[in-house]
């Protein structure tokens, strides 16, 4: 969860960083949409990692699922995660996926929030 939240900063930096050079109209390096690339398939990955884990382990101990709003936060991030890169990859193509893919990760900082504290709240209840 932490490597996620570290991507989710690492994808702001470098996207604020492409919307500044693109309204300044200076150069872009290059590696930069690159970086940017590469830090969404992590955060990607590790997202749908956390749910597989959540699901497999949940399952594996109480055999059914849904037991707190862990397990619709946990839906809408992963809802909101394959969002935003779907509408990434879609931006080069069709102009109102811009403020979709943006608008999508704003609600991301929200969801990441309520998934962290709800899983936090799982935690302390099932400890012994
Ligand atoms: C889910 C994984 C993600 C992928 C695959 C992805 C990919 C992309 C792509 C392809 C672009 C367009 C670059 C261009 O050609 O101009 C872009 C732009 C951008 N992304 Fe992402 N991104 C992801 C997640 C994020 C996240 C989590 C944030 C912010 C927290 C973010 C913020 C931005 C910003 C600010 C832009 C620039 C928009 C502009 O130029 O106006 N992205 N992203
Ligand atoms: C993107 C991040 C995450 C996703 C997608 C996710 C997803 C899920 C899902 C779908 C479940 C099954 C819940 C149910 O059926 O009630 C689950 C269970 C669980 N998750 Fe997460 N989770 C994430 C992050 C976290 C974090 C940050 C924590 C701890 C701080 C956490 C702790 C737990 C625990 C303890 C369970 C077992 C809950 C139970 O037994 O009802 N998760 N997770």
């Amino acid at each position: 969860m932490g490597l996620s939240i570290l991507a989710y900063l690492l994808l702001a930096v470098t996207g604020v960083w492409m919307f500044g050079t693109r309204v300044k109209k200076t150069p872009q390096p290059t590696w930069l949409r690159s970086l940017h690339y590469l830090f969404g398939a992590s955060l990607v990955g590790l997202v749908l990692l956390l749910l597989a884990i959540g699901i497999v382990g949940t399952l594996g101990h109480f055999g059914s699922l849904g037991h707190s709003s862990h397990f619709a936060a946990g839906l809408a991030v992963v809802g909101l995660v394959l969002l935003s890169g779907a509408s990434a990859t879609l931006i080069g193509v069709m102009p109102w996926a811009r403020p979709l893919h943006v608008g999508t990760n704003i609600t991301l900082f929200i969801g990441l929030v309520w998934v962290s504290l709800t899983g936090w709240g799982v935690v302390q209840k099932y400890l012994p």
